[in-house]
């Protein structure tokens, strides 16, 4: 092939990757962005204390609620997109704008899973503390969030009917048996 044809190739290619780039600009997902606080929300129905709300603030709310702080990046595409579907996982397994409407077993699993994965340093998600370095938990952040969930967790475990937690139980070792 002589050069100028390769050179020709190249720039066609390089026409169609900006042309894609300008295009995607335009197709966006929705921001997860909501007015107001819900009954369902988990700081209506307990006590968070002030240190750990700043916590979720920084480092959980952003995936795991209504209301996301959105970065000037997030609206240069592909960036969004990406981040849409962390939001909606996360949200997915979690979220702490519509803890009202969990079981209050799932409440009492799920912040106890909180308490787990921050342990092992699963969350915040490292690909979120790249860029929000604030949202890297010091000792003492990890321990008072961890401490808080944890507490809560047993507290609303001790509401939730013996034989509720026997079924969940069997249940469970059933999936387990089936290899689920
Ligand atoms: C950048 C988005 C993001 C941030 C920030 C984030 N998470 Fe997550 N979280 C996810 C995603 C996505 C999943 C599901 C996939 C996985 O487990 O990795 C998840 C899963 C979880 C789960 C597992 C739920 C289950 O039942 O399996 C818990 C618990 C959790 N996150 C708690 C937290 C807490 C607490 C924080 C703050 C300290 C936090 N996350 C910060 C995105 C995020």
């Amino acid at each position: 092939m002589d050069s100028f044809k390769l050179k020709n190739i190249i720039k066609r290619t390089l026409i169609v990757l900006l042309v894609t780039l300008v295009v995607i600009q335009f197709i966006r997902p929705d921001k997860n962005v909501s007015t107001g606080v819900t009954d369902n929300d988990i700081a209506k129905m307990y006590t968070i204390p002030a240190n750990v709300q700043v916590i979720m603030q920084k480092a959980c709310n952003d995936c795991h609620s209504n209301n996301t702080t959105y970065p000037w990046y997030s609206n240069l595409q592909p960036v969004a997109w990406w981040l849409d579907d962390h939001i909606r996982e996360g949200k997915s397994e979690l979220n702490f704008s519509e803890f009202g409407t969990y079981k209050l077993l799932r409440q009492s699993r799920k912040l106890k899973k909180a308490a787990g994965e921050i342990e092992e340093g699963e969350m915040p998600l490292s690909s979120f503390t790249l860029i929000h370095r604030d949202a890297v938990l010091t000792a003492e952040e990890k321990a008072a969030i961890t401490t808080w969930a944890k507490t809560l967790s047993q507290e609303i475990l001790a509401k939730v009917p013996p034989e509720e937690i026997e079924a969940d139980k069997k249940r469970r070792a059933e999936r387990e048996r089936q290899g689920k």
